[in-house]
């Protein structure tokens, strides 16, 4: 493992902040030495906000499987790198170690050569937590293929939009998977995408189950045959540091989703230095992240940051409740876990089950505890810290994004302190501002304002793909030459941050992240919908939830029915996860004489808080108001 990384104690990191912010290039040279590199970089950053243009260790040739893998051949091959967990508690569990590892992803970057990916060619991953997600995003950084991988749980539509939007040329997934007690069929899922998928030239199916797959005999192979025709000895494509690594699609404020680039070295430094201070894993540790690999903190700090650090990582396949809500401790106990980093949506569900489920469970392997994905709730920290810490084991409230790549504001396990519902201090090298609404810096400790990013690190993300002016005007043109994070923020006396949500259209619905626009759209193609706004409401257990206000062409159509109906174009359109809580048919928006819909109106109205909508003057239609407060849900 890296270790000499690591701070380790409060005023290191206090004395590192500050030697990360007064020479940030030195800073991150230092710690770039780490790292097995085919080429040293000649210029450690070049940047402008404006354009926007950033670039880390220019110059600087490498690849990332070799830090993840042949790095460790010698030194610990036999260390265990990933632990898979499987969905049905009876089933296996499988230990694969650096060299195993090493062998299978060599084996599939021959494969996805025989199938023609070249170096830069994008390949779409849709599969579930199996250890083939690992090895097919490992092949594809090996021979310095672009993968995007789409989350198991989106709709056909979803695929081949983000399939269209960077023209993947293979598609790679599964027959089928398991979630709990269902089986999912994703050959049929992808089938149905690919009928308005050009670009797709391959599609290569590993056999999950021993179900009977139709395969298209031009298009679509197997997996177990594929691996038959080509060795294990591969040798990796040399990337320059800022190559892309991968595309990962994140929700926006308009109808299309985001395609986030993020390129190699800065990406890989920035990972791996917070994986190993946030956490403090030591050689022998098994640490376990609850995510999806479909979401960034899967891409991150279940693959990329624990293997390049040489830990070993836990994969998952199934979920909390099956086979009951004791699975996650069961599993704990199982491969005694003693990092366990996971989301507060998830917290809360188990904090309304019975504590039988924990007790009935060893899991004094605990060290370590995270948290991530939106903010924590004092309740469930405490639980959190309690019930699962046993009251004396550090929490990590981790905050960041798809787009900042590895984790920005976060304490550091048992270094620095914490405090419940803040994530507290910067990592070494981010350096956060609190903006007013005037678009100026707040100088003040103790103050609130909207998070930006003043100084650029090295795992963020350098342009959305194929649209750099959607970039620069998402993230670099609310404030003058900072990064805006599109949340809003505390800082108190110690200067430590909480983070207190979305300022924008995107709503945060058990921990993922979802525009609203992209929801509207999907409901107003609905044939019997004139238009419609969706806000987020708090609710318990998911964080916020969706309540959608709908017009329809004939008031007479609204109907229970018809709500089930506007899910389910939602579910096709997007996913199951974008689905809205409560709708409330309308006969008006409130709207600006600008024709925009006032959502802050509809989101008080959304939370309940009907006694004081604010200013309302400029509304073209205020009479609107009254009846949508009288039936609203
Ligand atoms: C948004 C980013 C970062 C991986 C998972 C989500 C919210 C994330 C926290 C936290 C409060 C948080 C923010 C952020 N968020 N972590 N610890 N405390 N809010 O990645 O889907 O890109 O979402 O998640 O609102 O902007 P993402």
């Amino acid at each position: 493992m890296i270790h000499n990384l690591k701070i380790n104690s409060e005023e290191e990191y206090y004395s590192t902040y500050k030697r990360s912010i007064e020479n940030p290039e030195l800073f991150w040279d230092e710690i770039a030495e780490n790292f097995l590199w085919q080429k040293k970089w000649t210029k450690t950053l070049e940047w402008d906000f404006t354009i926007p243009k950033v670039k880390w260790f220019i110059g600087g040739k490498l690849n990332i499987t070799e830090n993840c893998l042949d790095r460790y051949l010698n030194s610990q091959g036999d260390k265990t790198a990933i632990i898979w967990e499987p969905n049905n508690p009876n089933e296996f569990s499988k230990h694969i170690t650096y060299k195993e590892l090493h062998k299978l992803v060599c084996r599939f970057a021959n494969v996805l050569k025989n199938n023609n990916i070249k170096k830069r060619d994008r390949v779409c991953i849709y599969m579930p937590m199996i250890p083939e997600l690992a090895i097919a995003m490992l092949a594809c950084a090996r021979i310095g293929a672009i993968h995007s991988i789409v989350f198991a749980g989106f709709s056909s539509k979803a695929i081949a939009n983000r399939i269209n939007d960077s023209s993947c040329k293979m598609l790679i997934t599964t027959n089928e998977m398991y979630r709990g007690t269902k089986t999912i069929p994703l050959k049929e899922i992808c089938d149905e995408a690919l009928k308005d998928c050009p670009s797709i030239e391959k599609v290569i199916v590993f056999k999950r189950t021993n179900a009977i797959t139709i395969m298209d005999q031009n298009r679509d192979v197997f997996w177990h045959k594929e691996i038959e025709k080509v060795n294990d000895i591969n040798t990796a494509e040399i990337m320059d540091a800022e190559d892309e690594l991968f595309i990962l699609y994140t929700s926006g404020s308009t109808g299309k989703p985001k395609g986030m680039v993020h390129t190699t070295g800065g990406y890989m430094v920035g990972i791996t230095y917070t994986f190993l201070n946030v956490f403090q894993v030591l050689q022998d540790d098994i640490y376990w992240c609850t995510a999806d690999i479909g979401w960034i903190t899967g891409h991150s700090y279940i693959i990329y940051g624990p293997l390049c650090a040489g830990a070993t990582t836990v994969m998952f396949e199934g979920v909390p409740s099956y086979p009951d809500y004791g699975r996650f401790w069961q599993i704990v106990e199982k491969h005694k876990i003693t990092h366990f980093y996971t989301a507060p949506t998830a917290i809360r569900t188990l904090e309304k089950q019975s504590l039988s489920f924990i007790e009935t469970h060893d899991i004094s392997s605990l060290k370590v505890l995270g948290s991530v994905g939106e903010p924590i709730n004092e309740e469930a920290w405490q639980w959190y810290h309690n019930n699962i810490g046993k009251g004396n084991i550090p929490i990590v409230d981790t905050w960041w994004q798809t787009e900042t790549g590895a984790i920005m504001i976060s304490s550091l396990a048992g270094i620095t302190k914490e405090k419940p519902t803040y994530t507290t201090l910067p990592m070494p090298g981010v350096q956060p501002v609190l903006m007013n609404d005037e678009g100026n810096v707040i100088e003040e400790k103790n103050a609130e304002g909207r998070l930006a990013i003043k100084f650029p690190w090295p795992s963020m993300a350098r342009t959305i793909w194929g649209n750099h002016i959607r970039y620069k005007e998402v993230y670099f043109s609310t404030f003058n030459n900072k990064y805006f994070t599109g949340d809003g923020a505390l800082r108190d006396e110690n200067e430590y941050y909480r983070i207190t949500g979305r300022v924008d259209d995107i709503v945060i619905v058990s921990g993922h992240n979802l525009g609203t626009a992209p929801i509207e759209n999907a409901v107003n193609e609905h044939p019997k919908v004139v238009e419609s706004a969706i806000v987020g409401f708090p609710h318990e257990i998911k964080g916020n939830a969706l309540y959608g206000f709908v017009i329809l062409y004939q008031s007479e159509d609204a109907s229970s029915e018809l709500k089930v109906e506007i899910n389910k174009v939602i579910s096709t359109d997007i996913g199951p996860i974008a689905k809205l809580d409560k709708i409330q048919f309308v006969e008006g928006l409130p709207k600006t004489r600008s024709g925009k819909i006032m959502r802050r109106i509809l989101r008080k109205i959304a939370c309940n808080e009907i006694s004081n909508l604010g200013d309302i003057s400029t509304l073209l239609n205020p009479e609107v108001i009254e009846a949508i407060k009288e039936n609203s849900l």
